[in-house]
């Protein structure tokens, strides 16, 4: 039996009280897009505490100093389509030299089986480290196959971060990529018979970008 990787929760204050206006129902359009992008950031500052960091020298206008800056390898944000396009925007702010890639997922309304419509990746992806992004973990299948497709151009490193997380998400991302750590804002109780999260945010691409 492999190792599993960790559930994080990030349960900062600020995001906390940011995720408590993202959920409310009346929320507007242009609001919980940059809640979501604000969160996503925060997240993000949380989840990038592993990357290296190297000493070099720089010189100040006073004197020569030992600085630390990042090293190894670098960064790719993945983004699952549509939601996942808001998190790579607040994410940027950060590792705005981050490559970027997509996959085009949407959920059969019927089966809440993923289907495939779109995938554009960096060519180097399997060298570096991924974030792969998509504000709801619900079922799950979504972002199986999308670390699946990551797998299968050679990506080792791969994070998931989440704003949402329900635990048949969280098992299904165990069950099949045991390596993969998942990074949320909240976990929440569970799925309703539609396969939305409970007590969730309601649909996030919808509410996103003022779709129905
Ligand atoms: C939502 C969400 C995830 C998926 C999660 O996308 O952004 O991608 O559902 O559900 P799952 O864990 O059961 O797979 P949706 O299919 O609504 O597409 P959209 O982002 O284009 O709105
Ligand atoms: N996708 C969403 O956008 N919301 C849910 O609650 C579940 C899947």
């Amino acid at each position: 039996m492999p190792d599993t990787a960790p559930v994080t929760v990030i349960d900062h204050p600020l995001v906390q009280h940011k995720l408590a206006i993202l959920r409310d129902k009346n929320t507007d359009v242009r609001s919980f897009r940059d809640l979501c992008r604000e969160i996503s950031m925060l997240m993000a500052f949380e989840a990038m505490r592993h990357l290296p960091l190297e000493e070099v020298t720089v010189e100040t206008p006073v004197a020569p100093a030992r600085v630390r800056r990042l090293s190894g390898k670098k960064l790719a944000l993945i983004a699952i389509l549509r939601a996942g396009l808001v998190m790579v925007d607040g994410i940027l702010t950060l590792v705005p030299a981050a490559r970027v890639g997509h996959i085009g997922l949407y959920r059969d309304p019927q089966t809440l089986a993923p289907v495939q419509y779109y995938n554009k990746l960096p060519s180097d992806v399997a060298e570096r480290d991924v974030f792969l992004l998509d504000p709801m973990l619900a079922t799950g299948g979504s972002a199986v196959a999308a670390v699946s497709i990551l797998k299968g151009l050679g990506a080792k490193a791969i994070r998931l971060l989440c704003i949402l997380g329900a635990p048949e998400g969280i098992a299904a991302v165990h069950e099949a990529h045991p390596d993969v750590e998942i990074i949320l804002a909240a976990q929440d109780e569970r799925l309703n018979e539609h396969g939305y999260i409970v007590p969730g945010l309601g649909d996030a691409g919808d509410r996103i970008y003022g779709t129905r």
